[in-house]
């Protein structure tokens, strides 16, 4: 179900939010998310985003079954949980030239960089 991560993690964090009256709730809880990942990286810790919004559970949503498991009211969704632990992999810094500069467009979608 693409949450492997998750059985190995020390500490998983569910990002949730209420969501009642909130439009911008899922670009919210994003940028939650990825502040997370960011100060997950700055300790030297393992993180993955396992998502959650949309995904099939076992017998309900995915965001239902954590709701339920959490005791969380319906007025909230969950988009992700991060799974934190010690890192499996150290990937290196990518460089520049690593940049894929064919997916940048000037003034319309066309135009190459
Ligand atoms: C929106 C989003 C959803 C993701 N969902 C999952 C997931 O369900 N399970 C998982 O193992 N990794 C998930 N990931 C992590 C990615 O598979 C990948 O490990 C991560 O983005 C690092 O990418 P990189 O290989 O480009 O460094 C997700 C990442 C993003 C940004």
């Amino acid at each position: 179900m693409g949450a492997p991560p998750l059985l190995q993690a020390d500490v998983a964090i569910v990002v949730m939010a209420n969501t009642a009256g909130l439009e911008l709730w899922i670009e919210d809880a994003a940028v939650a998310s990825t502040y997370i990942l960011l100060a997950a990286e700055q300790f030297n810790v393992g993180a993955c985003w396992i998502h959650i919004r949309g995904r099939a559970g076992q017998r309900l949503t995915a965001d239902e079954e954590i709701r339920q498991l959490l005791g969380v009211p319906d007025n909230f969704s969950v988009l992700n949980v991060v799974a934190l632990g010690g890192k499996g992999e150290n990937k290196s810094a990518r460089t520049e030239k690593d940049l894929p500069f064919q997916n940048v467009h000037r003034e319309n979608f066309t135009s190459q960089a």
